[in-house]
């Protein structure tokens, strides 16, 4: 049976707080944790018309493993490939700090105005077992940072909780509206 967006836990599961576990071997297992982590964000991709499916982390759908997949190219919704980053690790944080909306699959329709590092030097092991490094700026430096904290028990909201400005709902139209940060308090999910 094939993972769909059902399979994705949200807040306030405590699951997403959990830190993830580090890979040994590559087995068979973890080979198809990957394909049920691309399934899963696949299936969610297609039922969300105003955003795309740009990166997951294991524990989101409840494995408490370290490992990402981030979408070769989230620019274009038509591309549907992925590269798995197994035990991924940021080295170097570098540049300036930016900061920009980020949403996350866990919790749905909120965005946040996050401040991010636009430079991020990262290590991971490749599904064929071998290390690799990859170097990321701008918006990709964002997603490394933001998935390398779900392996950690980090989600983005954990960043702007003292900023009254920085939530955001994205509505049916696509469009994303300031949430009032009282009521932001006042939610269970978000607080
Ligand atoms: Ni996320």
């Amino acid at each position: 049976m094939s993972f769909t967006k059902e399979n994705i836990i949200a807040l306030p599961n405590p699951h997403l707080r959990q830190k993830s576990k580090r890979i040994g071997l590559i087995t068979n297992d973890i080979i198809q944790l990957s394909q049920d982590m691309i399934s899963a964000t696949l299936n969610w991709d297609h039922s969300r018309e105003h955003e795309v499916g740009v990166a997951l982390a294991a524990i989101q759908i409840d494995q408490a493993y370290k490992m990402i997949i981030v979408r070769n190219n989230y620019e274009d919704k038509n591309d549907e490939s992925f590269t798995v980053f197994i035990n991924p690790e940021i080295t170097k944080l570098e540049g300036t700090m930016s900061t920009d909306y980020e949403g996350c699959l866990s919790v749905p329709d909120i965005y946040g105005k996050v401040k991010r590092y636009s430079k991020v030097r990262v290590k991971a092991t490749g599904l064929d077992g071998k290390p690799f490094r990859v170097v990321a700026e701008g918006f990709l430096a964002r997603i490394f940072q933001h998935e390398i904290d779900h392996t950690n028990g980090l989600v983005f909201i954990d960043h702007i909780k003292d900023d009254p400005q920085a939530f955001y709902r994205l509505d049916e139209q696509g469009k994303l509206n300031k949430l009032d940060y009282n009521d932001v308090k006042k939610d269970p999910i978000l607080w």
